[in-house]
């Protein structure tokens, strides 16, 4: 039997957990997918067996940057900063794809407002320089840490840093606003409300539940996107690199779960 997981920290009954489960038993594939919890202080000593141990790994917070130490990042994944998929040692970065693919048919205007930088985030700002944008404006609770992301990115594109204070007046200059927080999680709330986004074309919010974001954002019918198409497009990606990956069962599967739950 192949066996997948997800290292996290804390634990939580992840979304890939039940949809890849589903989907294995579905399409008769003998694997198993876990959520694996390592506290950041277990991590450097006990995550070579796992990865060692296992036929595919996912990472996620607050491991994605902490993990380049123990596999081979492959050029996207290094460029990004940040590994969330593992397979045979190498480190993938199958976010940026996730973000990249969910947009297809959706046009990003610019300029551009991300929030957010952790590792979502840097793998967004790798997807918008490649979709061609030159100038992004980057806002984090942390600035030190967007001043870091500004500079891991200084060969890809200009990341104007702004103020996390000053969010609804950067706002005002932007025409695409990406949420690559954690925010709305929990129904947290934007300081924000209809009027300071109604003149956006698109909001983009990485949390998979419905947010009060993206119910602002629907009420004024801006176009939105949301978690759960970043999900599904990166859960794709992770597949096909795992090369367990059958197209029609898996979008089944992804529908069913999430179906469900809203
Ligand atoms: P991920 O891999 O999902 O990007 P991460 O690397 O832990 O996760 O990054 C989480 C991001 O959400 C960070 O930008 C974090 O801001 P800080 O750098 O200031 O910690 C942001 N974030 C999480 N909760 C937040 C909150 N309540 N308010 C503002 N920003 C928040």
């Amino acid at each position: 039997m192949k066996k997948f997981g997800l290292l996290q920290y804390p634990e939580k009954m992840s979304l890939s957990n039940r949809v890849f489960n589903l989907y294995f038993a579905k399409a008769g594939i003998d694997a198993t997918y876990e959520d694996i919890v390592l506290t950041p202080q277990q991590f450097d000593e006990e995550v070579d067996n796992y990865i060692a141990s296992y036929d595919g790994l996912n990472v996620t917070v607050p491991f994605k940057g902490q993990i380049l130490r123990h596999v081979t990042p492959v050029e996207d994944a290094s460029k990004c900063h940040a590994v969330n998929c593992i397979f045979q040692r190498k480190g993938y970065n199958t976010d940026w794809l996730g973000f990249y693919n969910s947009l297809a048919s959706i046009n990003v205007e610019g300029p551009l407002l991300l929030l957010g930088a952790g590792g979502v985030s840097r793998a967004i700002l790798y997807a918008l320089c490649k979709m061609g944008h030159k100038e992004i404006h980057l806002c984090n609770r942390t600035v030190e840490k967007a001043l870091q992301v500004k500079e891991d990115f200084s060969k890809e594109c200009e990341v104007i840093v702004e103020s996390f204070g000053d969010l609804k007046d950067v706002l005002k200059g932007v025409r695409t606003f990406i949420n690559a927080t954690s925010i709305g999680m929990f129904g947290e709330l934007f300081d924000l409300n209809v009027d300071d986004i109604s003149h956006l074309s698109l909001v983009y919010d990485v949390v998979y539940n419905y947010t009060p974001l993206q119910e602002m954002a629907k009420e004024v019918g801006i176009t939105c996107v949301d978690g759960k198409a970043f999900w599904y497009h990166q859960a794709v990606e992770n597949l096909k690199i795992w090369d367990v990956y059958e197209e029609k069962i898996f979008t089944e599967c992804f529908e069913q779960i999430v179906g469900a739950e809203s």
